[in-house]
């Protein structure tokens, strides 16, 4: 490639990819961790395979390299406040919050649009960032709830598009 690389604009062209937002949780030796991620996504049907990307820059990234389990949870609409919370770096993220347990001693938040309880399956070397593949063991989903969005550095919704055909899954063979 020539010229400067602008990190901005490239920053600003991948803000153009909407996706929803999740949040994290795992339990560490006794301490819950919560991070807030919009690098979630599907990745094998069988097995059932998910990743995620957290910034080595994450003061809590030695944690979660030795959990042995994680949930991860795809927010609702409305549950911003969730999202900030756990985008935090200062102070306790968990104050006050309702959860309950699952597998691996993992809290599970309320609310959710999507559950996915994982188990570590590999983290690769990926830059600034580590890139952590997940085994899918138990999985939630409430169809009733509308997923938050984010897209452009800012929350979204879905607009109601109840009146099209999914177009999903495609009849067409891989
Ligand atoms: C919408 C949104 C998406 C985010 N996605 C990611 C992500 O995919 N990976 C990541 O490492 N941090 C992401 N962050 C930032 C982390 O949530 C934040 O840096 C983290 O909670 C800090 O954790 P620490 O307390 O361990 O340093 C995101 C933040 C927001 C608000």
């Amino acid at each position: 490639m020539t010229g400067v690389f602008d990190q901005m604009a490239f920053r600003r062209a991948l803000g153009q990819f909407p996706t929803g937002v999740c949040v994290m949780t795992t339990k560490v030796e006794g301490e819950l961790l919560g991070m807030t991620m919009s690098s979630f996504n599907s990745l094998s049907l069988d097995p059932a395979l998910v990743l995620f990307s957290i910034d080595k820059r994450a003061r809590s990234l030695p944690q979660w390299e030795q959990a042995r389990g994680y949930a991860i949870h795809v927010l609702s609409e409305g549950q911003q406040a969730l999202s900030n919370r756990f985008a935090g770096r200062q102070g306790d993220k968990w104050a006050g919050l309702e959860f309950d347990t699952g597998l691996f001693d993992v809290p599970l938040l309320h609310g959710v649009a999507a559950r996915f309880e994982c188990a570590p399956h590999q983290i690769h070397e990926a830059g600034d960032h580590r890139l952590f593949i997940a085994r899918v063991d138990r999985f939630t989903a409430n169809p009733d709830r509308r997923p938050l969005l984010f897209t452009g550095g800012r929350y979204g919704a879905v607009q109601s598009n109840t009146e099209e055909a999914p177009i999903w899954p495609l009849a067409i063979h891989y």
